[in-house]
């Protein structure tokens, strides 16, 4: 379904991956929002380069389209450092990730998305890396197996996911800086529209910059998606510049409720308040009764309903809250 794509925050094609590139901000000062992990960032990126080390490996977590990818950038710019990107399904073997390692350079950053998905004996290989910069491999087999260590190059892990919770202990803890990424406010999302908008070369006003962050769920990749939607819109529509008028006709075209909500929010929310009578419900629960995985909703849906305050964890299950029924228009029985 149509919506359904546009609200989705995974990346849609080559098409969207290149304008992604085009719109990535190059250094802290242009990355939007995220204040904490910015300033904090600022003082662990000075503070290694005053004492000439590599920055410590990094973590960085929360819901896809927030800009993982785009700090893991900007800290090898910000270090002056080299880059290299990689992905926890794409290194299938111990020895694809030795190979990786080795071609590195004196505090060069490795940036491993979807670091969760690693498996458990490339993980391994990782340990030692990240602890004493050094590599372990076992040459041959049998009573003649000998195990020789090798020295890395001093680097920077930076991991990417969306599911910090399926990371195990022993690699969480190998990481100094832990940060996770929240999603961004209607102000920030609506300076990055106008960032995007600028870059592109679109006419926009602020009130139409606003409601298109208001409706893009908390996410950068969704905002700009939208951007670039509506002014599709506004060519064929008007003139090329985006108002008011022109965004909400675009927007409810698109059928992006006022709250950025789509089909499946929509569904959850209604399971949720019919069929389970708006008491606690689990996530497995919610899942079957909408035909839909847990992780797309934990990862994609949930996080975004739990900020609107329309569901909230409690230790029974998920709970719909009042604002929900509202919104969906359900009496709220309480
Ligand atoms: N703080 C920000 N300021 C401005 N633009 C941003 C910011 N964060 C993200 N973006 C924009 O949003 C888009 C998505 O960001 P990015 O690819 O870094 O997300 P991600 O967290 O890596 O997502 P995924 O988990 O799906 O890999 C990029 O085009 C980027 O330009
Ligand atoms: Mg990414």
């Amino acid at each position: 379904m149509e919506e359904n794509k546009l609200i989705r925050p995974e990346i849609e094609d080559v098409q969207e991956e290149r304008l992604e590139n085009s719109l990535r901000p190059q250094n802290l000062d242009e990355y939007i929002g995220q204040t904490k992990v910015k300033e904090n960032m600022k003082i662990y990126i000075e503070a290694a380069q005053k004492r000439g080390e590599p920055l410590d490996h990094c973590l960085f977590y929360g819901p896809p389209g927030l800009g993982k990818t785009t700090i893991a950038n900007i800290i090898a710019n910000e270090m002056k450092s080299n880059i290299k990107i990689t992905s926890g399904p794409a290194i299938e073997k111990p020895g694809d990730l030795a190979a990786i390692l080795t071609a590195l350079s004196e505090h060069d950053v490795l940036f491993i998305d979807e670091i969760h998905r690693l498996s458990k004996n490339v993980e391994e290989i990782l340990y030692p890396a990240l602890e004493d910069y050094t590599l372990d491999i076992v040459i041959g087999k049998g009573p003649s197996a000998k195990s020789i260590r090798i020295d890395l190059p001093k680097f920077t892990l930076i991991g990417a996911t969306t599911k910090a919770g399926s990371l195990t202990t022993p690699l969480r803890d190998r990481f100094g800086i832990v940060h996770r990424l929240e999603l961004y406010s209607t102000e920030d999302l609506s300076t990055i529209i106008k960032r995007s908008s600028q870059i592109l070369k679109i006419e926009i006003d602020e009130e139409s910059a606003i409601e298109i962050a208001r409706r893009s769920r908390g996410t950068p990749r969704i905002a700009n998606r939208l951007l670039k939607r509506v002014r599709d819109y506004a060519a064929v529509l008007g003139d090329g510049t985006i108002n008011l008028k022109i965004a909400k006709h675009a927007l409810n075209q698109l059928e992006i409720d006022e709250l950025g909500l789509d089909e499946i929010d929509r569904k959850i929310l209604e399971t949720m308040i019919t069929q389970y009578q708006g008491k606690p419900v689990g996530i497995e629960s919610i899942a079957v009764s909408i035909g839909e995985e847990i992780d797309t909703i934990e990862d994609v849906y949930e996080p975004y309903l739990i900020q609107i305050g329309f569901i909230t964890r409690t230790p029974r299950g998920r709970l719909v809250m009042p604002p929900a029924y509202k919104h969906l228009g359900y009496p709220y029985l309480g």
